[in-house]
């Protein structure tokens, strides 16, 4: 029996002939919700998985009797549950690496937006309202020479903090689980625990993965205590940060702005008061959005998931499971 594969989000003739070449593939690019009855039909059948973003929960995977793999199309998978999906016997495969550097590109635009505040001049442009030099009431901060402080020292924050430390001057702080020796060696990065870190930085960005753990690890407290100069930027996930807390927080004027790609609940709601703040940079959660980069990722969940229902070691898993059944 050839096994199927569902694919939930686009990818290209060359990654859908890949599959097509040992697997029967139900091709449905613009799934959104996982009630989406066409969803549910295929996944009945479905022994792979290849999409991102949708909650996948014990309750829709009672629904997927035959499932063996599934390859996400992105690095984080807070959105899977991990450990029931080890119980089932069902690999998890993500996207780590390809899109380290992209997603560090997105930090620093934040960094910079907000710093420098260039969505609010750019639409005092757009809207024909540069009369004049403007006064310093519109005035940013700089970024170079200044204190950066990572929330999360993986891959993408390391990322982020090289370019502050090698292209900006700037001096890195970090809190992180476990203490990174080799990047306090390159970067001269200094360890400290996430209040003094806190307390002690000009930027502070949030790359840690949402778990358990995170979960609202950046609440009001821990905003009282940043410089009422702070810039605070997150390109991790929303649920990291209490966001009623950081329009609060904002709204008092401690941190002074934020640049934000990620939310508690995306698209951004039309009522939350995020969209309209004029300290606040919101972008679409666009981390890793660019041409080559997301080419990158679903070439490398095509990959994960031909692996995985081949029997062989896949490039990226993200859970240990006995062999898949043949
Ligand atoms: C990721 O890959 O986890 C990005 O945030 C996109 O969801």
């Amino acid at each position: 029996m050839t096994k199927r594969i569902l694919v939930y989000r686009p990818l290209n003739e060359d990654q859908l002939a890949r599959l097509e070449r040992d697997f029967r593939v139900d091709y449905l690019p613009k799934i959104d919700s996982a009630e989406d009855p066409a969803f549910l039909d295929a996944l009945v059948n479905a022994h792979g998985l290849v999409g991102a973003s949708l909650p996948i929960t014990p309750a829709l995977l009672d629904r997927a009797p035959n499932l063996e793999a599934i390859a996400s199309i992105s690095v984080g998978y807070d959105n899977y549950p991990v450990d029931e999906l080890t119980r089932r016997g069902i690999l998890l495969c993500n996207t780590p690496d390809v899109l380290t550097e992209t997603t560090a590109d997105t930090g620093f635009l934040l960094i910079m937006c907000a710093a420098r505040r260039a969505i609010e001049l750019a639409g005092m442009v757009q809207r024909g309202e540069w009369h004049e030099s403007i006064g310093k009431e519109w005035f940013g901060t700089d970024v170079h020479g200044k204190t950066l402080g990572m929330v999360g020292f993986g891959r993408i924050g390391a990322a982020i903090a090289r370019r502050g430390a090698l292209g900006f001057g700037m001096r890195v702080l970090y809190s992180n689980a476990s203490p990174k020796p080799e990047l306090e060696a390159e970067l001269g990065a200094q360890h400290r625990e996430l209040d003094a870190l806190l307390a002690e930085a000009d930027i502070v960005c949030v790359t840690v993965p949402l778990n358990a753990d995170t979960h609202h690890l950046i609440g009001a407290r821990e905003f009282a205590l940043m410089k009422p100069s702070a810039i605070f930027v997150n390109v991790a996930r929303g649920k990291v940060v209490d966001e009623a807390a950081l329009i609060e927080a904002l709204r008092a004027g401690t941190p002074h702005a934020a640049g934000l790609d990620v939310f508690e609940r995306e698209p951004l709601p039309e009522t939350s008061p995020l969209r309209h703040m004029p300290n606040v940079v919101a972008l679409p959660h666009i981390g890793s959005a660019t041409h080559e980069t997301r080419t990158a990722m679903a070439d490398r969940a095509v990959a994960n998931i031909l692996a995985a229902l081949n029997g062989e070691q896949p490039p990226s898993p993200v859970n240990e499971v006995g062999p898949t059944h043949s």
